[in-house]
């Protein structure tokens, strides 16, 4: 009889065993139940967001699955983006934030009830948001400010709050310096605070085309000075901790803030290029777009050069691998941006299922991998107890795969949109042919959120021993 296979063997793992973390666990327990609430909070968030965009993507494959007013896609789809952006997202990387800038400052946070009054503000305004968006009370068709003012308005107070208690963190702080991690988290609160207050001021609400330009400023710096910043600037804690190695180049962490300040806050033209928006303003747009890489490259440069040689810490850690791909992500599919921004290519890809497709790779694939790699390395240590480590496997693995079966689906199905187009063929072809696309997004969308669902019982595992208000300020730190 023939050997077996040493690769096949039956004492080969099938998965690398993950270690264990270090179980220190935070002994300030009223800052450990803030964190885990805000996180609770934003995953429930997810699971109700996610349920919606998986319902969104199945009306694309049967249209008359409903006929309910409040169901249909139109006031449903904003329900989706705007519940993972502001309550998902937002909430999850205010919870991390809540961590790392008193961490790094080496203070307590100055203020819990602030804390404890800014989670309720964000989580009323996307309950009332999302109520009235399906009652079809809104903003009109300005994608991500949908939110009617009021409801913005107690969003931006919840925004406002943090960042006075965490500007008050940073000035109290106890150390010279101030880490990089908070000039990215800062810089995104303040551009944040500014951007909403001009998208929401009356002057600014004109019909026509300045207020298009307002709206490209806005989106685009909604997920460029929002998250983007927020979650850099979180990596640049969690990277170098979970590795325990210094970050590989403090200058270069700084070339990429700066340039993201000047290069990012100039290209929301870009979503108007060929628009009656004037041309010189979208050049202008498109030449920042180009710049970009030179932020990307810095940053994620120095990101990978701070991995190298660690690849056994990686592999055998279960919130690392998050980390790496998030940071592969940031680099690989903003450079798509990019190429979406060149006239040539605006021409075929505008309007098509590819802007989907990128929104979610950088969105899901950059953001939200970022997001769940900080929490997988901040809960157990904080906490004491640890995920299943296989479960955790899964969880990576199926929103892995689930988005890129969603965003290649949609990036091919996009294309051949647009193509069809070009070539002035009857627009019901590109509808026929985008069938199977919207299928295979409609699978891949399934299997992220049955990830997000191991997600929420991986985070109910790393729940707090006792969720009950104790013990006064320890010096002693998770991730000291
Ligand atoms: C170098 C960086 C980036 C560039 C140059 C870029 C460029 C673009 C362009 C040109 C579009 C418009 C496509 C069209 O409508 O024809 C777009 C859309 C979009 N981008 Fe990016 N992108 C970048 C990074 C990011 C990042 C990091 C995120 C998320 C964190 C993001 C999120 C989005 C979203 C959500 C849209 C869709 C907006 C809409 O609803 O129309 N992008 N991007
Ligand atoms: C189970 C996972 C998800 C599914 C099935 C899903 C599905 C969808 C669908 C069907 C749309 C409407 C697309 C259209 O109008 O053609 C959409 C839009 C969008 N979703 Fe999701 N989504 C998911 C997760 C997320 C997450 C986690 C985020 C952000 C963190 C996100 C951000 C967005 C954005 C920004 C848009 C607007 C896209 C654009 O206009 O370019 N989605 N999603």
């Amino acid at each position: 009889m023939a050997e077996p296979s040493p690769i096949l063997s039956a004492d080969r793992p099938l998965v690398v065993g993950k270690a264990r973390v270090e179980s220190v666990g935070e002994r300030d327990t009223a800052w450990t139940r803030l964190i885990f609430v805000y996180l609770a909070c934003a995953t429930s968030w997810l699971i109700v967001g996610t349920l919606i965009g998986v319902y969104l993507s199945i009306k694309f494959t049967a249209p008359d699955v409903d006929h309910v007013p409040w169901l249909s896609f139109g006031r449903l789809r904003p329900v989706h983006t705007n519940t993972v952006f502001w309550g998902w997202t937002s909430l999850a990387m205010i919870a991390l934030v809540l961590y790392v800038v008193p961490k790094t400052s080496q203070r307590r946070l100055y203020s819990f009830p602030l804390a404890w009054i800014s989670l309720a503000l964000i989580n009323l305004a996307v309950v009332i948001g999302g109520l009235c968006l399906m009652g079809g009370i809104n903003n009109g068709g300005q994608e991500y400010r949908e939110y009617i003012w009021p409801v913005m308005a107690i969003f931006a107070s919840g925004v406002v709050l943090t960042a006075y208690n965490l500007i008050r963190t940073i000035a109290d702080r106890g150390v010279e310096e101030i880490y990089i991690s908070n000039w990215y988290i800062m810089g995104g609160f303040l551009w944040t605070s500014v951007l909403v207050t001009i998208a929401y001021l009356p002057f600014y609400q004109q019909n026509g085309i300045s207020e298009t330009v307002i709206q490209g400023y806005y989106m685009h710096n909604a997920v460029g000075m929002w998250f983007t910043p927020i979650v850099l600037g979180l990596t640049y804690y969690f990277l170098p901790k979970l590795l325990n190695k210094p970050i590989y180049s403090y200058s270069l962490g700084v070339l990429a803030f700066w340039t993201q300040m000047v290069f990012y806050t100039m290209i929301g033209g870009h979503h108007f290029v060929f628009a009656p928006t004037p041309w010189w303003l979208q050049t202008v747009a498109i030449i920042f777009s180009v710049g970009m890489i030179v932020t990307l490259a810095a940053g994620t440069g120095n990101f990978l050069l701070t991995m190298k040689g660690s690849g056994r810490t990686i592999a055998r850690s279960y919130s690392l691998p998050f980390i790496l791909a998030g940071v592969i992500g940031y680099f690989l599919w903003s450079a798509q941006g990019t190429l979406e921004a060149l006239r040539s290519l605006n021409l075929v890809w505008h309007f098509t299922n590819y802007t989907v497709a990128h929104s979610h790779l950088t969105m899901y694939g950059f953001v939200v991998f970022l997001i769940w790699g900080g929490i997988y390395g901040l809960l157990p240590r904080m906490t004491g107890r640890e995920p299943s480590h296989l479960l955790a496997g899964v969880h990576f693995w199926f929103a892995l795969l689930g988005y890129f079966i969603y965003t290649f689906a949609l990036m091919v199905g996009g294309t051949l949109q647009g193509v069809s187009w070009i070539l002035n063929a009857p627009f019901i072809e590109s509808v026929r042919l985008m069938a199977p696309f919207w299928l295979w997004r409609a699978v891949g969308g399934a299997m992220m959120f049955l990830s997000h669902l191991i997600f929420a019982y991986n985070l109910w595992r790393m729940r707090p021993l006792r969720l009950e208000r104790t013990m006064p300020v320890a010096q002693m730190g998770a991730l000291a």
